[in-house]
């Protein structure tokens, strides 16, 4: 009578993978503070998905790790990149059979570990960068993407990525917006995982959001909508779940939501201890960011999420 009633469902359909991908290892790299989750290799990179795409899960979110970091990040837009490296060589291998999205961000490839480039006082350049995500955006639609993701919280991203998008020909790749992502202690690992510090022990609150506010988080989505988002996110999930059922009831697109690393850290250093039971708390979480109103959700348990679903 239970499984009559329910009135949400957490279906593979929902999920997405976020994978890392790094440049000039041989071996997968452990990272210690994500347990499970490695930095792939360009071969291990494409194993996992496979298995991914056996286990059903939709779809994939690439952040690509470089060997070569500047303070430009030029090689997000380098067609030789590792992240373009992968998309085309999984867009190669499993075609639409899996959606490829690729995380479009500098802060992986700056050496400052900023978002964006930064002007002679510290501050990051938010017009000057516009331009270097629309490079970035072209580089991986080119290279295979299906989807691209700002998630830099620049001004205008959206719109200055759809018209060098549209521009280069690439009218059918869609823009998932990381709209309302907030200057969040949960994305500790990571940065661990991506090899990012932020230069002089600076921050993201010059452009993420604070986390006191809702409002402005609607704003946020708005813009990018009016910009030409396809969908939009609210990030992190648990801890704004108010932001996510907010959206859903203001906006008909599509909604997702990210399950961040320190929540997913938090749920296995805990169920590593034996204080929780990891796979029913994992089902609970990610049923109740749909409960909230997200369609779908990013996050590093959808493995083996998609396995207990089977
Ligand atoms: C930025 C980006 C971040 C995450 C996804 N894209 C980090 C940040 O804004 O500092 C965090 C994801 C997570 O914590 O799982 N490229």
């Amino acid at each position: 009578m239970r499984r009559l009633v329910a009135e949400t469902r957490l279906s593979v359909d929902d999920l997405v993978a976020p994978l890392f991908v790094r440049e000039g290892i041989e071996e997968p790299q452990a990272i210690q503070s994500l347990p499970g989750v490695v930095q792939h290799t360009q071969d291990t990179l494409e194993a996992e998905v496979e298995r991914l795409v056996g286990l059903g899960v939709p779809a994939v979110m690439l952040f690509g790790i470089p060997l070569r970091k500047d303070a430009e990040g030029s090689e997000a837009w380098n067609p030789e990149g590792v992240i373009q490296v992968a998309l085309r060589r999984l867009r190669k291998a499993f075609d639409d059979d899996v959606v490829l999205m690729a995380d479009l961000c500098l802060d992986e490839y700056t050496d400052h570990g900023h978002c964006g480039i930064v002007d002679d006082r510290g501050r990051v350049d938010n017009d000057a960068t516009l331009e270097l995500y629309a490079n970035a955006a072209v580089a991986q639609a080119d290279a295979g993407a299906h989807l691209v993701a700002p998630s830099g919280m620049m001004d205008g991203q959206v719109l200055a990525i759809r018209d060098a998008l549209d521009e280069a020909d690439f009218t059918e790749t869609a823009i998932l917006a990381y709209s309302a992502k907030y200057a969040s202690s949960f994305y500790g690992p990571f940065r661990e995982a991506v090899d990012v510090t932020i230069a002089d022990g600076g921050d993201r609150s010059g452009y993420q959001q604070d986390w006191r506010n809702g409002r402005e988080a609607m704003e946020e989505i708005r813009f990018d909508l009016s910009e030409g988002a396809d969908m939009v996110m609210v990030k992190p999930a648990l801890a704004y779940l108010d932001i996510i059922t907010r959206a859903r009831m203001e906006i008909d697109a599509p909604l997702a939501a990210y399950h961040v690393s320190g929540e997913y850290a938090m749920l296995k250093a805990a169920a590593r201890n034996g204080w929780i039971d990891g796979d029913r708390a994992a089902l609970e979480v990610l049923t109740a960011i749909k409960r909230a109103g997200a369609d779908f959700i990013l996050t590093y348990l959808s493995g083996e999420v998609a396995a207990l679903l089977d």
